[in-house]
């Protein structure tokens, strides 16, 4: 089964060729330069850059793949894309340019929930994936952590309340003067500072497998109200500081959800799954509590088509191929469902 997927849920226009499980190919063309002076995405210009990236990107993919428009109906089994949860017109060009490929070559559509692109990211270039696991998803727009008692079998125990953490790392960047995407400025910052300079009080809601980063954020700047950055030493000491607070009550609640869940599998994705002390603390706690910890490669952490492809690939095995090209339609505020 050779699935060409697509991915314009936020900010990266991507295709990726999946094989089976394998990637055959990959291409992201991100945003970041577009959005940067704004601090985060804006939605009417993330949707112009896809409609002036996608043919571009699929084009790359193809030929990184060895595929010719000419082989395209011969070699491809099925087109896949992301349907939502996402901006509106970013999701809207994704959707239309599969629809568009589908319906010029005659193939089926699998649509995929952006969340289990992620969900199971950490899997891909690993061969063995086997369910029941607990899930931790980190993104820019999601913090989600979930059961996955089977493939498309899902409970979800706990959301952000407010921001999402991949959004509380970018706010806290903007806070310091630090620029855009701020998740891995803070992540390289913090290398080099000491994590025990500042005590920023933990976000940790008790009695519910809920998450909340405002405090922190607003902990931060109450802090920086007080104590303006001095030099590029205190700026690390701050980020160091942040980073652990941020990884401490990720790892904490993640762990208490598996023992309590008797689960012996994590599997993290998203964006913010690359950064360097969450990816070291989950697997220092997996070995001391006996867990089997599944990382994404970092290139498949943020937004990207290959995870889109896979995903599809593990739903098809199991639903087929039939959905509608003509009622497909994508949904911003999409949640997670089972199948
Ligand atoms: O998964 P993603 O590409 O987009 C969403 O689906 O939201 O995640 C983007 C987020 C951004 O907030 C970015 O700051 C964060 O991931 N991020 C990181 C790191 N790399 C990316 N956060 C912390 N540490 C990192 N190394
Ligand atoms: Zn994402």
């Amino acid at each position: 089964m050779n699935i060409f997927a697509l991915e314009t849920s936020c900010d990266e226009t991507s295709a990726s060729v999946v094989s089976g499980l394998n990637i055959k190919s990959v291409v992201v063309s991100s945003q970041i330069k577009i959005h940067a002076k704004f601090f985060g995405v804006v939605p009417e210009l993330a949707s112009r850059a896809h409609i002036e990236n996608i043919n571009v990107v699929i084009s790359q993919t193809l030929l990184k793949a060895g595929i010719s428009f000419d082989d395209f109906s011969k070699k491809i089994d099925a087109i896949a894309f992301t349907v939502g949860p996402g901006l509106a017109g970013a999701l809207l060009v994704g959707t239309i340019a599969a629809k568009s490929v589908a319906s010029i070559y005659k193939k089926p559509l699998i649509p995929v929930n952006h969340l289990e692109g992620h969900l199971y990211s950490s899997f891909i270039e690993k061969k063995s994936i086997k369910p029941p696991f607990l899930s931790i998803i980190i993104s820019g727009g999601h913090t989600e952590l979930i059961i996955v008692e089977d493939f498309g079998k899902y409970i979800t125990l706990g959301s952000t309340r407010d921001d999402a953490v991949g959004e509380a790392f970018d706010k806290a960047a903007k806070m310091l003067d630090l620029s855009y995407p701020g998740g891995p400025i803070i992540d390289r910052r913090a290398e080099r500072g000491n994590y025990q300079a500042i005590k920023f009080s933990r976000p940790y809601l008790k009695d519910s497998w809920d998450f909340s980063f405002s405090g922190i954020k607003t902990a931060l700047l109450n802090y920086l109200k007080i104590n303006p950055v001095k030099n590029e030493k205190h700026l690390n000491d701050i980020c160091a500081s942040f980073r652990q607070t941020v990884a401490e009550t990720l790892v904490f609640k993640a762990f208490k959800a598996a023992k309590e869940f008797r689960l012996k599998q994590i599997a993290l994705g998203g964006g913010v799954s690359a950064n360097s002390l969450i990816r070291k603390m989950f697997v220092e706690f997996g070995r001391i509590n006996k867990m089997k910890i599944f990382l994404p490669v970092v290139s498949y952490c943020t937004d990207n088509a290959a995870m889109v492809g896979y995903a599809a690939y593990l739903k098809q095995k199991k639903c087929g191929l039939n959905y509608s090209l003509i009622q497909l339609k994508s949904n911003p505020s999409l949640s997670l469902e089972n199948w």
